[in-house]
């Protein structure tokens, strides 16, 4: 009892902003995106570009082995290259340039001018010339006037392994437009990703690949050494013996955020954990969970699964409540991860099945974990 009242007391002098003691070396996200695109006369390249900047993704342009001359893209001749190309459904232009290293992009934008209400066919070149299948691939245009809705059903129809995302008229777009159209797609590109885009610094400083614990289930959680839930270290630790041959890998991820309950050096951690807890399961570099300097993990994590409520039957839900709501009242409606020891549950696929709170006890978690072993 008179612990709690301790921690109580504890708690609600803590400082609830977060401290910045982050890891500036932590690796960033990894989904690599590729803008590829097709342009005539410039007008479509310039849209790319700014495309490329805003998504942080690699320029790619689509370039015909023979370049098209004005006399080409005449329009009003029926017999010029580009007429006679967009009669013919199985023409496909010849590409030069091909692009190395397209196996290593998850979601490539592709752009083109509209040519005859739909995209040209050196698309069709390009869409064919690499794996595509199981891939995001977001179409972008510019026009004169139409609409790009049919050059997008055409693509779906021709290419129907493709992840499609709806494509968008760039037309006039200024930056501003870009932004805000890529923000919308951010939601929906961030169901598509997996706990294996992330890399993270382990305890002693080496880059950890999450892609290596492809098959297995992770548990991800932010711990803290001077905090009331420390010793969940122990339910953790008891977990990661029972189930560890099953598949599951517990990963722990010290925070300094929550009340300055992690002051320690890495080495510190690692230590204090080992010798009072008997920690076996795989610790990471110290790192931020909320804000600016957030890993992009948990970046990743919150955007996967938002506040889970505290578990009601625990003797500190009532507490944390209090404490959270001074801070915000609003603050249930936030993703961000509230205190010391939430857990994230990855399945064998690097999707996250859930999220428990810290007064979620490790025990509560055998029956979750044991569905995805
Ligand atoms: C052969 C050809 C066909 C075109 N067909 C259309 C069309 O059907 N609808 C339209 O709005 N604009 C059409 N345009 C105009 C282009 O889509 C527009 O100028 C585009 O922005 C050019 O992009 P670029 O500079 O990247 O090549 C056509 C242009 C050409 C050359």
């Amino acid at each position: 009892m008179k612990k709690i009242v301790m921690m109580l007391a504890a708690f609600m002098t803590m400082n609830l902003s977060a401290c910045s003691q982050g890891n500036k070396k932590e690796s960033k996200e990894m989904t690599k995106v590729l803008v590829a695109y097709f342009s005539a006369t410039g007008t479509t390249k310039g849209v790319a570009k700014q495309l490329a900047e805003v998504t942080g993704g690699k320029l790619h342009e689509i370039k015909p082995a023979q370049p098209y001359t004005d006399a080409d893209l005449n329009w009003r001749d029926k017999q010029s290259r580009s007429s006679v190309e967009m009669k013919d459904k199985t023409s496909r232009p010849a590409i030069t340039d091909k692009f190395k290293n397209m196996k290593d992009y998850d979601v490539i934008y592709v752009g083109f001018p509209i040519w005859w209400y739909t995209c040209p066919t050196i698309i069709n070149t390009f869409m064919e010339a690499y794996a595509f299948k199981g891939k995001t691939v977001i179409p972008f245009a510019t026009s004169g006037g139409s609409d790009i809705k049919k050059a997008c059903e055409d693509l779906k129809a021709a290419y129907p392994d493709v992840n499609w995302k709806e494509g968008k008229l760039l037309n006039r777009a200024t930056k501003k437009d870009i932004e805000a159209w890529v923000k919308t797609l951010t939601n929906d590109l961030s169901n598509m990703s997996t706990i294996y885009d992330y890399k993270a610094l382990s305890n002693k400083g080496k880059e950890v690949n999450f892609a290596d614990y492809k098959g297995k289930v992770l548990l991800v959680v932010n711990t803290a050494s001077k905090c009331g839930f420390t010793p969940q270290y122990d339910g953790l630790e008891a977990l990661y013996l029972k189930y560890k041959d099953q598949g599951l890998v517990i990963i722990g991820f010290p925070c300094d955020q929550f009340g300055h309950q992690e002051p320690g050096t890495n080495e510190e951690i690692e230590e204090f954990c080992r010798l009072n807890h008997g920690v076996t399961f795989p610790l990471m570099s110290k790192i931020e969970v909320n804000g600016e300097n957030a890993h992009p993990i948990y970046k990743w994590l919150e955007s996967q699964a938002g506040f889970a409520g505290f578990a009601p039957e625990h003797k500190l839900s009532k507490l944390m409540d209090e404490m959270l709501s001074k801070a915000d009242p609003d603050y249930a409606s936030k993703p961000d991860i509230k205190w010391n020891f939430t857990k994230f549950l990855i399945n064998r696929e690097g999707k996250v099945v859930g999220r428990f709170e810290p007064t979620s006890e490790p025990s509560d978690l055998e029956k979750p974990i044991e569905e995805q072993l």
